[in-house]
């Protein structure tokens, strides 16, 4: 059984870090002869709202910029981001930007940026390696704190045994891989909770519905989803009420980004508590990479603010919700 709390957070707000910067590793990239800076953008795909949110943000941002936007969808396949890369490097775009699929894997490609002295931004997903002077800066979310926020409120909120399943994201992925550790490490000062079942659903509608049935099959007692993002959530609802249970009741459901279908399920009761991921990196990409075309130094990492939502502020909010 999970008590309401009502007292959270929830201002939406974008910080930059202003400590020093680290202007990362020689290159500056150039505008063209006639000024206009190019940015070749290889974005992960069209895997969800958030996804979608973000890709708008970014090419607005970009017009109102005046800065020539080149975009690639990646269709959640790496090889497509780097073959997207290697591209925008022979066309000798000003700056490079992206959000990697999965964490491990982009240094050679990187590398052919730096040579060919293009700068690399990173934007929403992170990357691992040991050379961060293969990009000048990172902007996007603390996924392992989103994590955090989702295990506190499972801690705040349970009582007695919790049998836990887990929709995963994209394998290999930073906010699949941080926000698992994130909620893991809060939900260990109860050892009543347990994570009973823990798979991908590639942070899709269609893969949270389809893992969630398998679920629903074989785990004789679940009380909590936690779904790393709304859309695998809302596949989820999907998946429980055919199986005649009441989402929100008798399973209840915890996500995270906070986009409108998610906040609208919130609200509706459906889902019980979303940690909030915002999308709208967009004006903070442009205004980084300006500077980094410029030669500007740039803070190594950009933080994004993010806050909460319990049922009653997503009631509050929603009809101000932009995505
Ligand atoms: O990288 C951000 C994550 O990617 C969002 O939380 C998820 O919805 C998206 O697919």
């Amino acid at each position: 059984m999970l008590k309401k709390i009502t007292t959270v957070a929830s201002v939406v707000l974008l910080s930059a870090l202003t400590a020093c910067g680290s202007g990362g590793g020689g290159s500056t990239g150039s505008s063209t002869p006639g000024g206009t800076t190019t940015m070749g953008f290889a974005q992960v795909g069209a895997e969800s709202g958030w996804r979608t949110a973000n890709t708008k943000s970014i090419q607005d941002e970009a017009k109102a910029a005046g800065i020539d936007l080149k975009f690639s969808d990646a269709q959640q396949k790496q090889e497509n981001q780097i073959k997207a890369i290697r591209s925008y490097i022979q066309q000798k775009v000003s700056v490079i930007a992206f959000s990697p699929v999965v964490e491990t894997g982009w240094d050679t490609v990187l590398l052919e940026a730096k040579r060919a002295n293009i700068p690399v931004i990173l934007t929403d997903r992170s990357i691992d390696s040991d050379d961060t002077s293969l990009y000048k800066t990172f902007l996007g979310s603390d996924f392992v704190e989103e994590g955090r926020k989702a295990g506190d409120w499972l801690v705040a909120n349970a009582s007695g045994p919790t049998n836990v399943v887990e929709l995963q994201g994209t394998t290999g992925a930073a906010p699949a891989n941080d926000r698992k550790k994130g909620f893991e490490e809060k939900i260990a000062s109860k050892p009543d909770i347990k994570v009973v079942a823990s798979q991908t659903g590639d942070f899709t509608r269609s893969g949270g519905k389809q893992v969630m049935e398998a679920f629903l099959k074989s785990q004789p007692k679940i009380d909590v989803v936690y779904a790393h993002n709304d859309d695998m959530g809302l596949g989820a609802i999907e998946a429980i009420k055919a199986a005649g249970k009441v989402p929100g009741k008798d399973i209840k459901i915890i996500t995270v980004d906070a986009v409108k279908d998610g906040m609208q399920a919130l609200a509706n009761g459906e889902i019980n508590y979303i940690v909030e991921c915002n999308p709208l990196l967009g004006k903070q990409l442009m205004d980084l990479a300006k500077k980094v075309v410029a030669g500007e130094q740039v803070p190594e990492r950009v933080v994004t603010e993010e806050g909460t939502f319990t049922q009653e502020q997503a009631k509050a909010v929603l009809p101000q919700r932009q995505y």
